[in-house]
């Protein structure tokens, strides 16, 4: 889905300036959009930060749209995204490369295949790095290097030292508190300019029911935006945990919602998700008030 935003004239011309360059290699990489933002300042700030070459650390609660967010900033500055998923198994190979063997003339020699590090850096274009606190806190520091003002790693696989193109720049995002999460280390947190994402509302949330579900009927969209800020507030006030209103869940029963009762949806796409029974209660009661 690709929105028309309605962004600044210096805004459109640092996208334009990036979006002209020639970049043969990795089209294939350069993604969708879709993001609808709570507020324009996001897309402005988050285009103005990777323009200068700095690093962006999106921070919010699951299914609030960061994933989506970072695709859209590979779309708009039509640059290709290699991305890297984070968990406890992520290791140096994983994100520099590794070594192989290949064949060259019938001789036997060992290659080096680049991982989406060193593939973004050489090829001058956008890294994502997904759940940035799922990692062990001994594999990311290989790359502080990489992402601040020396924007240069030494590949512990070839001892080449590689310096990142001009347009490489990196995209994270965290989601604070979740199982399985550590406590982003201070230096490498300092290294990035930290958006919120927050879960979206109101008009911006009717028009993405709308136009990513297949819910058609208004009365019932109505009643679907009226019970995700219904959650965000309970989720404010402490009655619910974060992910009771997410954005991802709510399209889930959205869509459900076009072939089944909408309560079902929302039972299996919201409800039977969450932990606690006082809180299943909880959402059950709003729902019945609502459809
Ligand atoms: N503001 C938004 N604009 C567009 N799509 C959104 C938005 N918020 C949520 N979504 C939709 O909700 C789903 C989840 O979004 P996404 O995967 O980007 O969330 P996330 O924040 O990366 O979640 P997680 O932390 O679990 O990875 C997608 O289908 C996405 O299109
Ligand atoms: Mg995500």
């Amino acid at each position: 889905m690709h929105i028309n935003y309605q962004l600044p004239e210096n805004i459109k011309e640092l996208l334009n300036t990036k979006r002209n360059e020639v970049k043969p290699a990795f089209a294939e990489l350069i993604r969708q959009g879709g993001y609808v933002p709570p507020h324009m300042d996001l897309l402005i700030d988050a285009i103005s930060i990777l323009s200068m070459g700095k690093n962006i650390l999106l921070k919010g609660p699951t299914g609030a749209g960061k994933t989506k967010f970072a695709e859209t900033l590979s779309y708009l500055f039509n640059q290709p995204m290699f991305s890297v998923n984070c968990s406890v198994d992520l290791d140096a190979e994983s994100l520099l490369g590794f070594k192989t063997l290949a064949y060259e003339d019938k001789k036997q020699v060992i290659e080096f295949v680049p991982g989406p590090v060193i593939n973004a850096m050489t090829s001058g274009t956008l890294l994502y790095i997904d759940e940035i606190n799922m990692a062990k806190p001994e594999t990311l520091p290989l790359i502080n290097g990489v992402l601040d003002y020396r924007r240069t790693i030494t590949n512990p696989f070839t001892n080449e030292v590689i310096t990142a193109k001009e347009g490489f720049g990196v995209v994270a995002a965290i989601n604070e508190g979740y199982i399985g999460t550590v406590p982003l280390n201070e230096a490498l947190k300092n290294r990035f300019i930290v958006i919120e994402v927050p879960y979206i509302e109101g008009e911006q949330l009717r028009n993405l029911i709308q136009t990513n579900t297949r819910l058609t009927n208004e009365k019932t969209i109505e009643l679907f935006v009226k019970l995700s800020s219904d959650l965000v507030t309970a989720v404010s006030q402490g009655k619910l945990s974060e992910d009771a209103a997410s954005i991802r869940a709510l399209l889930d029963a959205c869509d459900l919602s076009s072939i089944i009762p909408a309560k079902r949806a929302i039972l299996r796409s919201i409800v039977d998700k969450l932990d606690e029974e006082r809180e299943r209660e909880f959402v059950m009661n709003l729902t019945e008030t609502l459809f």
